[in-house]
């Protein structure tokens, strides 16, 4: 094989940029083979590609090696786990799942065929910001991680937006809100670079700026294993909002912010210093670092598409595999149930319980939302 047959599943905003990438040549050997929306209507706009309105023909059709589901969440799980019971590798749009009970069936699916590729879009880890920030981490340079922050509220959405589409910000067509929408990427990489927190508490808001009925505000407390805290703020509702990411370790802190990485490096690491100085109001001496980093924000959606095609054809490693969606995917999960129930959830969430909690908003949903509207979307500057 020297080129994989794609079919893309979903064609709304983030289904047609990723048709926009492969009919422009910027994911090599790879081609278009199929598309499917359940909306015929879509398929018309792509005349020379085989249409499906269901996307189990075109998973059974033989005329694709792999497909790339880019549909409202839930389908995700459904549409994952058929694909890859048929022999189909898989690229999944984020989050790869509502819930982490859903997570677990599409990443058994994949245990039973682990000879398919199944990668999840988490587009900002090719962001040279976040490598090399885990780099750093990964080579000590931080010592023992102490504190984590990020706020993430540059995730601002209109009436406009929530009204583009009838599974947007509900729970029975889209399972949750920021949490599950806008952050999948900042949780993805929160995991990745600073590891899984054992415990969470929340605060926030349900449909406090918009007219939903999931969340659109949150502030949580993280707490990890090795006794280091965190906090995490996000919202739809704010302008200009914020996208700062702060990590404070033994041997300094680590500041991503409006496209910059600062390191405020102890000249002797804090603790050390508190052990043995005989000053009581004395600080350690830093060096400001502003550190280098080339390339703009990655490669983002293609570079993700590239290493997908690469991991089929070459054996090359994932970028994201979807195995990895589970942490934001759990993470999410616990901010919401922390905030509705009031409580410290643990770590690991008991995932039963998650989706008997969701099952039930689902249920006693009385929600009706207003006339859907058709909105200009740019999926290349909404990220999510
Ligand atoms: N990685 C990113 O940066 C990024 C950006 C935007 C959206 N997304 C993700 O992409 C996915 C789609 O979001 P969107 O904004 O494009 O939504 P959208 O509403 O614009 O498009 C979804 C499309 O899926 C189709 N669809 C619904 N159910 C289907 C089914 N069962 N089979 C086939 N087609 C079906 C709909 O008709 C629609 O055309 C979501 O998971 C979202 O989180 C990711």
């Amino acid at each position: 094989m020297d080129k994989v047959r794609l079919g893309i599943i979903g064609l709304g905003n983030m289904g047609s940029g990723h048709i926009q990438h492969l009919k422009a040549g910027q994911v090599p050997r790879c081609e278009l083979a199929a598309v499917c929306d359940i909306d015929a209507a879509k398929l018309k706009k792509y005349p020379d590609v085989k249409g499906f309105t269901d996307s189990a023909k075109m998973i059974r059709s033989g005329l694709v090696d792999a497909v790339l589901i880019a549909t409202p969440h839930y389908f995700h799980t459904t549409i994952g786990i058929d694909a890859l019971n048929n022999g189909l590798h898989v690229l999944t749009e984020k989050p790869i799942s509502v819930h982490k009970a859903d997570a677990m069936r599409l990443i058994a699916a994949h245990e039973a065929h682990p000879e398919l590729v199944f990668a999840a879009m988490f587009n900002q880890r090719t962001d040279p910001h976040y490598i090399k920030i885990k780099q750093l981490i990964e080579q000590g340079e931080l010592g023992k991680i102490q504190r984590t922050n990020w706020i993430i509220t540059t995730w601002f959405r209109s009436e406009a937006y929530y009204r583009s589409g009838g599974w947007r910000a509900t729970w029975g067509g889209e399972g949750g809100g920021v949490l599950l929408n806008q952050c999948p990427h900042n949780l993805d990489l929160f995991q990745w670079l600073c590891g899984m927190p054992s415990a969470v508490t929340a605060i926030g808001g349900i449909g406090k700026y918009h007219d939903i009925e999931v969340e659109d505000d949150i502030t949580a407390m993280f707490e990890y294993p090795n006794g280091a805290t965190g906090v995490f703020v996000t919202t739809t509702g704010e302008a200009p909002g914020t996208n700062r990411l702060e990590i404070a370790g033994t041997r300094g802190k680590l500041v991503c912010e409006g496209g910059r990485l600062t390191f405020t490096r102890n000249e002797i690491p804090a603790d050390e210093y508190s052990k043995n100085t005989k000053s009581s109001f004395g600080v350690p001496s830093v060096w400001n670092i502003d550190i280098p980093v080339g390339g703009g924000n990655g490669e983002q959606h293609i570079g993700i598409k590239k290493n997908f095609v690469a991991a089929i054809l070459d054996g090359a490693k994932l970028i994201a595999p979807a195995e990895e969606g589970l942490h934001s995917v759990e993470m999410a999960n616990a901010m919401l149930y922390s905030m509705m129930t009031g409580k410290r959830i643990e770590l690991p969430l008991d995932e039963k319980k998650f989706e008997a909690h969701l099952k039930k908003l689902i249920k006693s949903s009385t929600f009706v939302k207003k006339d859907t509207v058709k909105t200009e979307v740019d999926f290349a500057k909404s990220q999510a």
